[in-house]
């Protein structure tokens, strides 16, 4: 079977190695970058640690315009699937790589499946609800990380829903351990496990928002234990342009956003974590952190059914509440399968090609 594997944002290649694992030796796989992400800390880094081949082709594509940016990956991606015929299309998560493949393969006979398929935060406003929903109207094969995604599209009529699990659950059981046993990050900056804060910012309903991002970065910085910020390029950006940069870098510690390895390992030793990523909110359940989320609304529910993960929003006294808070973890549902989602998945294509 010749599998294309559609990439370009930071999540998908996290989401997409354990996939690729899965595949290798047993299948032909053609791991297509767009370019979405391309500063060597959002891409090059993970291709290195995670250690799986370097993309095929890297369409290019870079930032712009959701039109723009989505309209030239459409285009590029189009030839490219002309010349390389592939038995089946993977795309992964919600972005406008997610979208752009998923629109080029509806109108080719490959099947398109679809990673992490179903999931819904009712937030029409979030471009990445309009990709998720987009890709899970055309997909052939919907791989739903939780019970939750397979009722959403129960909901909306989709067929062909299959519960695998999550493949974010398989690439934290590689990576903790390795993390712990091979990162220097705290050492470099002179963290001690158990005393920070982590956060991660860079959705564009926070950052596009000038009044949002100060709330935010103001609560933050007003916690009493040191915070660390791994700065999306998205948000060091706005930061500059709000003249909001200085002042946050004399509270927080910014640092570079970090390869995957570093990152999970602050976030275990993290005392707790607020972020307004979806990945992290499932990552800080998987490694027992608790985590306080930047939004109104999650698409990741059941970690707030089960009193893993508080929504606060940008409302700066919650989020200064939520920081200071005692917190005592409930017992930890299995929320998210156990760990062999990408071999179920590659089952799962396996049985469609027939
Ligand atoms: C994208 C996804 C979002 C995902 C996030 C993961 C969409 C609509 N959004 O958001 O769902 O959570 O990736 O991190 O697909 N930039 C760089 N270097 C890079 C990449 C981006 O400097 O390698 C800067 C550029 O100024 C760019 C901005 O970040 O304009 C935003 O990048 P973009 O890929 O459009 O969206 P993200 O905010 O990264
Ligand atoms: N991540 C990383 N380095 C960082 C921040 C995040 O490797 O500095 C990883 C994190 O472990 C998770 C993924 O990136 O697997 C989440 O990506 P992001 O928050 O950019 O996107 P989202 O999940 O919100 O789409």
């Amino acid at each position: 079977m010749k599998v294309v594997s559609l990439v370009g944002a930071r999540p998908q290649f996290i989401k997409a190695f354990p996939v690729s694992r899965a595949l290798a030796d047993r299948h032909e796989e053609v791991l297509v970058h767009t370019g979405q992400h391309y500063s060597e800390a959002m891409s090059e880094v993970f291709f290195e640690e995670l250690d799986i081949p370097t993309p095929e082709y890297n369409l290019g594509v870079g930032s712009g315009t959701h039109g723009q940016q989505t309209g030239e990956m459409v285009t590029r991606f189009g030839e490219l699937i002309e010349r390389e015929e592939p038995d089946t299309i993977v795309v992964y998560g919600d972005t406008n790589s997610t979208l752009a493949g998923a629109l080029v393969t509806a109108k080719t006979d490959a099947p398109l499946a679809h990673v992490e398929a179903g999931l819904r935060s009712h937030n029409d406003a979030m471009p990445e609800e309009t990709n998720r929903i987009l890709t899970d109207h055309v997909s052939d094969l919907l791989f739903a990380p939780t019970e939750r995604g397979v009722t959403n599209l129960e909901t909306e009529g989709i067929e062909n829903v299959h519960l695998t699990g999550d493949v974010m659950y398989d690439a934290i059981l590689w990576a903790r351990t390795r993390a712990a046993d091979h990162s220097t990050v705290l050492d470099e900056h002179d963290l001690t496990a158990g005393e920070y804060v982590l956060t991660t910012v860079h959705r564009a309903g926070n950052t596009d928002d000038r009044e949002r991002l100060a709330a935010i970065m103001r609560a933050l910085g007003a916690a009493d234990r040191e915070v660390v910020l791994p700065i999306h390029p998205r948000t060091a950006d706005c930061l500059d342009t709000y003249g909001l940069r200085e002042t946050v870098e004399e509270q927080l510690t910014v640092i570079e956003p970090q390869g995957y390895l570093d990152f999970v390992r602050l976030l275990d030793g993290a005392e707790r974590v607020a972020t307004d990523s979806g990945g992290v909110q499932k990552e800080a359940f998987f490694l027992d952190t608790p985590c306080v989320t930047l939004r109104e609304e999650t698409e990741w529910v059941e970690t707030v059914d089960a009193g893993w993960n508080t929504l606060v929003g940008a409302d700066e006294e919650a989020i200064e509440h939520e920081l200071q808070r005692e917190i005592t973890l409930p017992e930890k549902p299995e929320l998210y399968g156990d760990g062999d989602a990408a071999e179920r998945m590659v089952a799962l294509l396996e049985e469609t090609d027939g």
